[in-house]
């Protein structure tokens, strides 16, 4: 059935202007926007978005990166866009991730200790819904 992801365009796809190319692919994939907003993240959301990495040695960087700079928040939707939004964006390192991805095609690394790679999904629903609500509470 058809279902919702969390999709955020972090801070580098915003400063490389990479959102138009990054959009693009969603929605010439077929899926819909539900919801869409820039913003520079608050320390709450980024804290209860990263949870489950709290303790992991990249923790502090991961949220100094997406605190740094606006980023782009989108609700997509569509049948299975939880797992095609993946696939879409590739491996969670830019440098293996497959060309024709997002992260294959448009990233690289960089030497810091976070791993900078343009895109975040959702999981799984549950991962989904609990994201939604954090990013667009009006959206549920
Ligand atoms: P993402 O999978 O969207 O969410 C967690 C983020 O932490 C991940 O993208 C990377 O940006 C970063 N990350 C994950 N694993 C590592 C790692 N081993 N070293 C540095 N950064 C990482």
């Amino acid at each position: 059935s058809t279902e919702r992801t969390l999709i955020l365009l972090k801070p580098d796809a915003v400063q490389r202007s990479l959102r138009g190319e990054i959009l693009r692919r969603i929605e010439a994939k077929g899926y819909g926007i539900v919801a869409l907003a820039q913003r520079t993240a608050t320390a709450e959301e980024l804290s209860s978005h990263y949870a489950e990495h709290e303790g992991k040695p990249f923790y502090q960087p991961l949220v100094d990166y997406m605190g740094s700079a606006p980023l782009v928040a989108i609700v997509a939707e569509g049948e299975k866009v939880i797992e095609g939004f993946r696939s879409l964006a590739g491996a969670t390192n830019p440098t293996s991730a497959a060309p024709g991805t997002i992260r294959g095609d448009l990233g690289r690394e960089w030497d810091l200790p976070v791993i900078q790679n343009l895109v975040h999904g959702s999981d799984s629903p549950e991962s989904a819904a609990r994201e939604i609500a954090i990013w667009f509470p009006e959206v549920g």
